[in-house]
């Protein structure tokens, strides 16, 4: 078991080096003492004007992505914390991989940091985007009663990750050829919810999926991961429902048979009117969105050309193209896409606005992808708001 130091241990013992180097990014000044920016459970500084925060979690404020690059800054990503972070010691972790799909007669295997850190490494730029990102436009935007975390839409962020294939992770320890699901886990405490413990955050990943694009992350935009984002090692499940990417990785288990949690039975998946009366299968795939990075209810003046920014991005194919309307759905123009689309990431866009009249005003965008997927008039509901994915009707005032 890797040692777990208590939050306030650790705060104390941030700034001093690690015996495997620099401290992760963003541990708290133990001098600070407590302060408005702080969220129980998150280490991190979460200054208001960045973040706003929702229980154990902290959203980000999707407008102050406008100075920003294409990559999300460490300090500014999004946490979402079933619990609280828990801060290990990256000379104490050890990833047991385990199950009867590994071959032979292997039960179990142990690798360290240090044997991750031989392996290969990539890096790979991809979203994490949480299942529930948007989900609070069902109520606002569709009168759509849903429950969870109400995101707007700052549960996202773009980063550099560096790590060893999750591949060659599961090859070192001997996955068995016939092996067809895996399940990562986290190291923070079990999640209790309705009196009922659920255990460790845990859920299952198809092989096809898990030998494929995914990463064991150890930094996070060139620095070791931050304890919030998952120190020492996390997945990185590119264009995944955020869930997948299970920070702080304690153990895999290997299966021959298909694998179950709460975390793809009664969580993450679709339920509701639209969907088949057990719910729809386990998600996989986020979906696409496109936003302004204006604050919702934003005043704009009249009579100058504002230069408006947003952001657009599919995890179903590269960004083809990105439409504006500023009349409230009337007309379409295309924006300008400042990024060249790539696929698991998105692009910046820009379109130029000269509002005239005074008075309440309804912006909208609307992402097309290559592969032909664009954004509905309406998301279908579901009772757990997940995938939001409609066109997002971006309130403001002209004054
Ligand atoms: N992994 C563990 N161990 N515990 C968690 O609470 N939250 C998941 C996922 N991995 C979670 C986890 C969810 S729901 C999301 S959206 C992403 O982590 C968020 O990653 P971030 O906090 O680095 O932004």
């Amino acid at each position: 078991m890797p040692a777990r130091r208590s939050l306030l241990k650790a705060l104390a013992a941030a700034p001093v080096l690690s015996a495997l180097g620099a401290p992760p990014a963003g541990a708290a000044d133990p001098a600070a003492g407590p302060s408005p920016d702080r969220a129980p459970g998150i280490v991190k500084p979460l200054p208001p004007a960045y973040f706003t925060v929702r229980g154990t979690n902290a959203e980000s404020r999707f407008e102050t992505f406008r100075d920003t690059g294409r990559v999300t800054p460490a300090d500014r990503f999004f946490v979402r914390n079933h619990t609280s972070t828990p801060v290990l010691d990256a000379a104490d972790w050890r990833l047991t991989v385990w199950g009867d799909g590994l071959h032979g007669r292997r039960t179990s295997v142990e690798i360290g940091y240090g044997q991750l850190r031989d392996l290969p490494p990539v890096t790979r730029t991809a979203l994490i985007e949480c299942a529930g990102n948007g989900r609070s436009l069902y109520a606002t935007q569709q009168g759509e009663p849903v429950s969870g975390t109400p995101w707007t839409l700052g549960a996202v962020g773009a980063a550099h990750w560096r790590g060893a294939r999750l591949s060659d992770v599961l090859r070192l320890a001997g996955i068995a050829s016939d092996a067809v699901a895996v399940q990562p886990r986290g190291l923070d405490d079990p999640y209790v919810t309705g009196g009922a413990d659920l255990g460790r955050v845990r859920r299952p990943l198809p092989v096809a999926k898990a030998l494929d694009d995914v990463i064991v992350a150890y930094k996070m935009n060139g620095e070791p991961l931050p304890y919030d984002h998952g120190f020492p090692a996390r997945l990185v499940v590119p264009d995944w429902v955020g869930v997948a990417s299970v920070k702080w990785l304690g153990d895999i288990e290997v299966s021959r048979g298909p694998l179950s949690s709460p975390w793809s039975t009664d969580f993450y998946r679709f339920f509701g009117e639209a969907h088949p009366a057990g719910g729809s299968a386990p998600l996989g795939p986020q979906t696409l969105k496109s936003a302004y990075e204006l604050p919702f209810g934003a005043s704009l003046a009249a009579g100058r050309t504002h230069h408006l920014t947003g952001r657009a991005w599919s995890a179903l194919a590269p960004v083809r193209a990105v439409e504006v309307s500023t009349d409230g759905g009337g007309t379409w123009r295309p924006a300008r896409i400042v990024d060249r689309p790539r696929s698991g990431q998105w692009v910046r866009w820009t379109a130029s606005w000269r509002p005239t009249a005074a008075g309440p005003a309804t912006l909208l965008s609307r992402v097309t992808d290559a592969a032909g997927n664009v954004q509905p008039e309406r998301a279908v509901h579901n009772t757990q708001g997940y995938l939001f994915n409609a066109v997002v009707r971006h309130p403001l005032t002209v004054e």
